[in-house]
């Protein structure tokens, strides 16, 4: 049997790093999602963000990750400091466990850049795909106009597999995109 059969994780986990707490969004978080991740600076540089943020539409994508996580198809915690249990950041894994593979994704808001909290949550959550998914590999894809995203992803040991030219359409125009990945062993 593959790893799919050892999947037996009904709820969404809280992981645990030296200065963050890594939980499932609650749906009293949509505000907070919408200020951090409705900046330009965060949307700019993500696919899938709504920009301008719709009211409304944080509490609607909250509610899907429960379902998403148990069947078997998507990981997203809410990154916060640990101290202040403050919300930061999110990060999510898209997991294929027939295929043996995830997508990482990530963002931080503005305020609490270049602190080195993305790497700490990266390496918490490549572990976890390792560890506890059973996943063999991690994989990224960020613009090549995003070198603090290629750098987080190179503290957490991914290497540069491909650069993929005019890849994507986002925002009127054709980004190039660089993919990096790591495999567990
Ligand atoms: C990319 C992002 C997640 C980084 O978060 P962060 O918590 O600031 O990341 P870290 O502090 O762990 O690491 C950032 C690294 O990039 C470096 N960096 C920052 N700006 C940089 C720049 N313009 N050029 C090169 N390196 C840069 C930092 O010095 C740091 O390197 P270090 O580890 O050697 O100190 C955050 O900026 C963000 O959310 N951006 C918008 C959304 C996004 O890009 N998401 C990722 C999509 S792939």
């Amino acid at each position: 049997m593959g790893p799919q059969s050892d999947f037996q994780h009904d709820t969404i986990p809280t992981l645990f790093t030296e200065r963050l707490i890594m939980r499932p969004f609650a749906v009293t978080d949509g505000p907070i999602v919408r200020e951090l991740a409705g900046n330009v600076k965060v949307a700019e540089n993500t696919l899938n963000m709504p920009y301008p943020y719709p009211e409304g539409e944080a509490e609607k994508w909250i509610a899907t990750h429960n379902a998403e996580f148990i069947e078997k198809r998507n990981l997203v915690l809410a990154i916060c400091n640990k101290d202040n249990s403050l919300l930061i950041g999110c990060i999510g894994l898209q997991f294929n466990l027939a295929l043996g593979n995830a997508e990482l994704g990530y963002w931080i808001g503005e305020p609490y850049w270049n602190k080195g909290y993305a790497t700490e949550a990266a390496r918490a959550m490549i572990r976890y795909g390792f560890k506890k998914l059973g996943l063999h590999k991690i994989f990224a894809n960020v613009y090549v106009t995003n070198p603090a995203s290629a750098k987080v992803l190179k503290n957490c040991g991914m290497k540069q597999e491909g650069y993929l030219e005019k890849h994507i359409r986002h925002w009127g125009s054709y980004k190039d995109i660089l993919v990096f990945g790591v495999t567990s062993v």
